[in-house]
């Protein structure tokens, strides 16, 4: 079965798919309404300064539109945008590059910042908080600072792991926004939106069966919006309607709680320890997964729904999970006691 769920890595195809359905507005970015409407005061506050704008962190979930929001803020201020991603910031002096092409008021988008290498990192400091180069030429005690003033520019960073990012680096920007999974109704309009743009009009109870199964997550609903678009073209269907969908869907093997195969699995596993906490390198050993795509991608959506629990001592399923599978928890009774101790049962 098709993967739903992904850390970072998004195919060719993929990511020129997505570019096409990319919002360019404000209009036709769907929901993060406070995180928009916070950005907006930012952006023409700065603009009234004629100032660069603070520098941005957005963390959460792969898929919720971190990279499309920094687009639409490069759009709104006019300003070219340079894009790169931590892991291909192999050197200092790969920055140092990237860094001294900057134009006054570009942004520097960098995806999955907490992969950048410390002594990377430590270039980002005075380029961040005094839009200045440090370099050192030489070692020992003939070492030579040498210090280069940058236009001021805006960074943009984006990551899956907050947690994973140095103190002194999160500290550096003036903004930090945790993106939100979707609500059902956000969805369904971004289905719209973009089933339109594919040329195919989708029925408003059509929308809503693949917002509903879609994770709470624009990406996952645009990629079950083409497959669901898929199975409508070969029946030769104008419109994408909810039986062909319910079709499709099961087809794919998306279950009607959004869930993929990952999420099952994992379910699964928790609900056959039985209540017993379980660590997270226990799950990642068994599910064959490596833990930061748990703790990135696979969990996150479950925990916010409430089909699972953390507790000091693991994961645990909860009661919504066993319901789910029409299982019979075991004893529930004292839950919020015991799970204080790390124990739920
Ligand atoms: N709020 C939104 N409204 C409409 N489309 C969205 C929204 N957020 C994300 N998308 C779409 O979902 C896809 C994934 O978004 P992206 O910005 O690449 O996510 P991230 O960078 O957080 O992994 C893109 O194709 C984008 O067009
Ligand atoms: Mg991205």
């Amino acid at each position: 079965m098709q993967r739903l769920v992904e850390v970072e890595k998004v195919s060719f195809e993929e990511e020129s798919n997505e570019q096409s359905l990319r919002p360019s507005n404000w209009d036709d970015y769907i929901g993060q309404e406070k995180i928009k409407k916070n950005l907006r005061v930012f952006i023409d506050a700065s603009k009234k300064r004629a100032e660069a704008l603070d520098h941005i962190l957005f963390y959460g979930p792969p898929g919720l539109g971190k990279t499309t929001l920094s687009y639409l803020i490069s759009n709104e201020m006019n300003s070219n945008i340079k894009v790169t991603a931590g892991p291909m910031i192999e050197k200092s002096g790969d920055l140092a590059a990237i860094l001294t092409n900057l134009e006054e008021g570009d942004i520097l988008f960098i995806d999955e910042i907490h992969r950048l290498s410390p002594t990377v990192e430590e270039i980002l400091y005075p380029a961040m908080e005094d839009y200045r180069l440090d370099i050192i030429i030489g070692s020992g005690p003939a070492a030579q600072t040498v210090k280069i003033d940058l236009p001021r520019f805006t960074l943009i960073g984006a990551t899956t792991r907050a947690g994973m990012l140095s103190n002194p680096l999160r500290e550096r920007f003036g903004m930090h926004f945790r993106m939100q999974f979707y609500t059902e109704e956000e969805l369904a309009k971004i289905i719209q939106k973009a089933s339109l743009k594919l040329g195919m009009n989708s029925k408003n109870d059509a929308s809503m069966e693949i917002s509903k199964r879609s994770r709470g997550t624009p990406r996952v609903a645009l990629r079950l919006l083409r497959r669901v678009r898929d199975f409508s073209q070969v029946a030769n269907e104008k419109e994408i309607v909810l039986n062909t969908c319910k079709y499709a869907l099961d087809e794919l093997g998306v279950n009607e709680h959004g869930f993929d195969e990952m999420d099952i699995n994992l379910l699964e596993l928790l609900i056959s320890n039985r209540g017993k906490p379980m660590g997270l390198s226990t799950m990642a050993a068994a599910l064959s997964e490596d833990e930061g795509t748990i703790e990135d991608a696979i969990e996150p959506y479950l925990l916010a729904n409430g089909y699972i629990e953390r507790t000091a001592r693991g994961r645990v399923a909860s009661i919504k999970a066993y319901d789910m599978f029409r299982l019979t928890p075991p004893k529930f009774e004292n839950s919020s006691k015991n799970q204080q101790q790390g124990n739920l049962f």
